[in-house]
């Protein structure tokens, strides 16, 4: 699916921004610290998107620091909304909405619904780099099932505690797309990859 010239420009300049964005982020945090914000490859989440996005598709963004994926699907017309841990992020996130004319809705909390907790097979139900916090869908009045699409950034390792939330709160036709470093973007519905177009 393709993209006109003036919002295809639009995406180009937020995507650019972004990147900017993160290079700040990684010298003047990063560099310091830990921190868990590393940006995603944002053309292929971009053709994620585009595979995906229909009239009036609700799409979550779990963990959405500096807010990019979820302003890029809003653009796309999804009804896009992202949820962070990090306030400053969350900042950083509204910003760049309004400097993208974007009605893309942050909240700050967490992605895990209250009451959520990772109990693996193998009993090690440590969530790695997914921090502990109140729910953001409180705050966002919606429930995690209310989203037609949802994408996270997994750590290494941390692929089947997202499966297993969109499992246990997801939309049973609920979409998953899951980034990683090696394998771009992959799609899940009811746990299994999809590979076909939707
Ligand atoms: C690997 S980064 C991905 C950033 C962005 N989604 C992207 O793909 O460019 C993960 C983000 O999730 C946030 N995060 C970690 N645990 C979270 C939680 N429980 N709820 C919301 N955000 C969380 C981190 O602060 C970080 O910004």
């Amino acid at each position: 699916m393709t993209v006109d010239e003036p919002l295809s420009t639009r995406l180009s300049a937020l995507c650019a921004e972004g990147r900017a964005i993160f290079e700040r982020f990684d010298s003047d945090v990063r560099d310091r610290d830990f921190h868990p914000f590393v940006a995603a490859d944002y053309d292929v989440v971009l053709a994620a998107l585009l595979v995906h996005r229909g009239p009036g598709r609700r799409f979550l963004e779990w963990g959405s620091a500096s807010g990019v994926i979820t302003i890029m699907a809003d653009l796309l017309g999804y009804e896009a909304c992202g949820i962070e841990l990090d306030t400053s992020l969350v900042r950083t996130a509204r910003a760049l909405a309004t400097r993208f004319d974007s009605s893309a809705r942050f909240v700050a909390g967490s992605f895990l619904p209250t009451g959520y907790a990772w109990r693996p097979r193998d009993g090690d139900g440590r969530t790695s780099t997914i921090g502990l916090g109140p729910s953001g869908y409180l705050q966002l009045g919606l429930p995690l099932e209310h989203f037609d699409v949802v994408f996270g950034y997994p750590w290494g390792g941390e692929e089947p505690m997202m499966l297993d939330l969109m499992r246990c709160y997801g939309r049973a036709d609920g979409l998953l797309l899951l980034h990683s470093v090696n394998d771009g973007v992959k799609a899940y519905r009811g746990g299994r990859e999809v590979t076909s177009a939707r």
